[in-house]
């Protein structure tokens, strides 16, 4: 059942069969260092885009930085990787990773430690969409059942990880904004060279023009799925089943996806609802909204 199928943790639904109390005692407990690099996002808002962007930077633009690993293994989540006997600190600095996790779920060392974040937004009606497409595929979630009832339970944020509105305004109103890069899913679309140029900035990791520009090409959509350690086509699939929708699903076209899935009563809906949250919303940082 649906129940069973979530823990709440800190208020929040995450999957059962993956987030077990264990998991989330190791990760309560990691030890972060202040070089380590941290991909945040709600999901389906660039994950799997910047676990490819952040190791090619880093490595100064090495293709083996994304050729010889898996995507989550490059770049693990930390909610679904802390099994305590995975040793991280031997890991070359700066150690990359990712998580899904809200702000106010960020465990003690996050806060002492301080290390960088890039946290990545995208139109919550293209997450939406993508998210559909992640169910269908994915046995461990629930089955979505009509989308009019799974755009509610998305909306009020009874879904794995919570509600993406909790999700971005916690991190826009985060304490320690010199730490954390912003950036939106559409901008890295509408132009990706430059998205590459400031995250590499960021990171304090100075590139030539040339190297921005190989990282950039390797980063588009359509040479990103032709990536075997990128696309998740090793990927068990018990965990995802690309033979009902595919991980990297649309390209070119995808921004305004929702355009295809979203009923206009739906998406009238949506637009309500946002405008209802985002409402009382006081954001601390005229700049970011
Ligand atoms: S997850 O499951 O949370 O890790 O998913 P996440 O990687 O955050 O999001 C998946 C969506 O990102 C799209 N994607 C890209 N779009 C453009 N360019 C590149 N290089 C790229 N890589 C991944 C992916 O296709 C998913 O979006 P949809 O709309 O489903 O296609």
């Amino acid at each position: 059942t649906e129940a069973e199928m979530y823990t709440s943790y800190k208020g929040v639904y995450l999957l059962s069969r993956v987030l077990c109390r264990r998991n989330l005692k190791c990760y309560e407990e990691f030890n972060f260092l202040p070089d380590d690099i941290l991909i945040v996002t709600y999901p389906k808002s660039g994950t799997t885009w910047m676990q490819e962007i952040v190791p090619l930077i880093v490595s100064g633009g090495d293709p083996a930085s994304v050729e010889t690993l898996y995507n989550w293994d490059r770049v693990p989540w930390l909610e679904f990787h802390t099994d305590c006997n995975e040793d991280f600190s031997k890991r070359p600095s700066p150690r990359m990773f990712a998580t899904h996790f809200q702000h106010h779920m960020m465990p003690p060392g996050f806060f002492e430690v301080k290390p960088k974040v890039i946290y990545v937004m995208r139109n919550p009606k293209d997450v939406f969409t993508s998210y559909i497409h992640q169910h269908s595929m994915t046995p461990l979630m629930v089955q979505t059942g009509p989308q009019r009832e799974f755009l509610h339970k998305f909306l009020d944020g009874k879904v794995a990880f919570g509600s993406w509105f909790d999700h971005v305004k916690g991190w826009l109103n985060a304490e320690d904004k010199e730490r954390i890069m912003y950036i939106s899913y559409e901008e890295m679309i509408m132009d990706l060279k430059d998205s590459v140029t400031r995250i590499a900035q960021f990171l304090e990791k100075p590139l030539g023009p040339e190297v921005i520009e190989k990282i950039a090409e390797r980063c588009l959509f359509k040479n990103m799925k032709q990536n075997k350690m990128s696309n998740y086509s090793a990927a068990p699939r018990e965990f995802l089943d690309q033979r009902k929708s595919e991980f990297l699903r649309k390209g070119v076209f995808i921004v305004g996806d929702w355009k295809n899935q979203l009923t206009v009563a739906e998406a009238e809906h949506f637009d309500a609802v946002y405008k209802d949250k985002i409402k009382d919303f006081n954001c601390k940082d005229s700049r970011l909204c």
